[in-house]
């Protein structure tokens, strides 16, 4: 009796204690992807390839990332083996996992052969209920099915063949200016399209301004060593930015990179050699509205002043604030810019200014592929009536 009477308190005790660890664990689990404990210092951002930012993420949430001498690596070794394992996962295990979610979307195929983990919508937009697959076995099941435009030209014949379900969106995915990919001559085949362009009905564009947490508003101009820098991968004499490059190289020195000056920048030292400049030419392969890519919304990241060269000066400010760029069309040449990168350079306090927007807002570039497939899924999800894409072609191409 003594016993038991003694024990009573203690007992309630142990049950909490466990209740506690419990729910620490289940925490623990549930919150693993977004939660890292020892935290990476700086992620690489790659010039020439939108996917390395995502993946670097990703790649950050499965663990695979040591911390190496106090810098990020990645262990591909541990990388190949998830991605093995994930593509023999049995069907019986995914059917299982199915239940907790109410839209499927397939992967035709991997953008550019690069495949993304895909358990990350919630994590990463609050998209919730998501199924992400690039396993064709659920071709029937899916809501949704997304064809990266690059990869599918071959498999025309056999795509306008096949048999749809009758409420499934094929979606047409694609991240390339009108000049950089071929029409497509498939007329009627999409349901929806997913681009950079405001008025596709996926919108994804290659990076945004977003709230700044407090975290974020401790921000510090990188120290400089350099002026202006320009890292160019693909060079042709006849594009715009290189005749611009040419003119404004005469009046001011512009450290150049990337494989025509044969100084390759690895994904490893881009950040780096990025935020070591004070300006940065953020100039576009080709001119087209929206098309503003990585290469203004990675040095605005890294904290450098993007000097850009693309569609119009308003066009931008849809973007990013007005104050935060330099426009080549700011100025009647290209000698007239060269004389206000040297003023700044010359005057801390309103080089300085460039940087206003810091105080409330950061620049986070978008995740090539998941983000895409996280967003289609979401709108699949919110708009299940019938829908046909019209003329495709002529709405990209005109
Ligand atoms: C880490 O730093 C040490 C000492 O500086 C060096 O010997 C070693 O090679 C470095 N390891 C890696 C993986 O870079
Ligand atoms: C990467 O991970 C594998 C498997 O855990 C391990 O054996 C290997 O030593 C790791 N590689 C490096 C460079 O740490
Ligand atoms: C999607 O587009 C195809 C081709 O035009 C059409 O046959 C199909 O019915 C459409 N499906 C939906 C759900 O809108």
């Amino acid at each position: 009796m003594m016993h038991k009477t003694q024990s009573g308190p203690f007992q309630h005790c142990l049950v909490v204690f466990i209740l506690l660890l419990f729910s620490g664990i289940i925490f623990y689990i549930y919150y693993k992807p977004t939660v890292s404990w020892a935290p990476c210092p700086e992620i690489t951002v790659s010039t020439h390839d939108v996917c390395m930012d995502a993946c670097f993420d990703i790649f950050k949430t499965e663990n695979l990332i040591q911390n190496i001498n106090n810098s990020c690596s990645i262990n591909y070794t541990l990388v190949k083996q998830q991605i093995s394992n994930k593509q023999f996962d049995d069907t019986e295990e995914k059917n299982r996992k199915l239940h907790q979610y109410d839209t499927i979307i397939l992967i035709w195929v991997w953008p550019f052969g690069q495949s993304f983990d895909v358990g990350s919508c919630g994590a990463l937009f609050g998209i919730t209920g998501c199924y992400l697959t690039a396993d064709r076995s659920f071709y029937d099941k899916a809501h949704g099915v997304m064809f990266h435009l690059r990869d599918i030209y071959g498999d025309l014949p056999n795509l306008q063949k096949m048999p749809r379900p009758p409420q499934q969106k094929w979606v047409w995915m694609n991240m390339e200016s009108p000049d950089n990919v071929a029409r497509l001559r498939a007329p009627d085949l999409f349901n929806l399209t997913s681009n950079y362009r405001q008025d596709s009905d996926v919108w994804v564009p290659y990076g945004q301004i977003l709230g700044a947490s407090e975290e974020d508003k401790v921000f510090q101009i990188p120290e400089k060593n350099k002026l202006a820098c320009w890292i160019v991968s693909n060079w042709n004499n006849n594009f715009k930015r290189v005749k611009y490059f040419n003119e404004l190289s005469r009046h001011i020195k512009i450290e150049a990179y990337g494989r025509y000056f044969g100084r390759y920048v690895s994904d490893e030292n881009y950040p780096g050699i990025v935020s070591s400049c004070k300006f940065y030419l953020s100039f576009e392969n080709s001119i087209h509205k929206d098309y503003i890519t990585e290469k203004l919304f990675n040095p605005m990241k890294l904290g450098t002043v993007p000097v850009v060269l693309g569609p119009s000066r308003e066009n931008y400010e849809e973007f990013v604030p007005k104050d935060s760029f330099i426009h080549v069309d700011d100025f009647k040449t290209p000698e007239e810019l060269a004389e206000h990168l040297k003023r700044l350079d010359q005057n801390q306090e309103m080089y300085e200014q460039y940087f206003n927007w810091r105080k409330n807002f950061v620049a986070k570039p978008s995740y090539f592929g998941l983000e895409h497939a996280c967003r289609i899924c979401d709108h699949v999800k919110r708009n299940k009536g019938y829908r046909v894409f019209k003329n495709l072609d002529k709405w990209y191409w005109g």
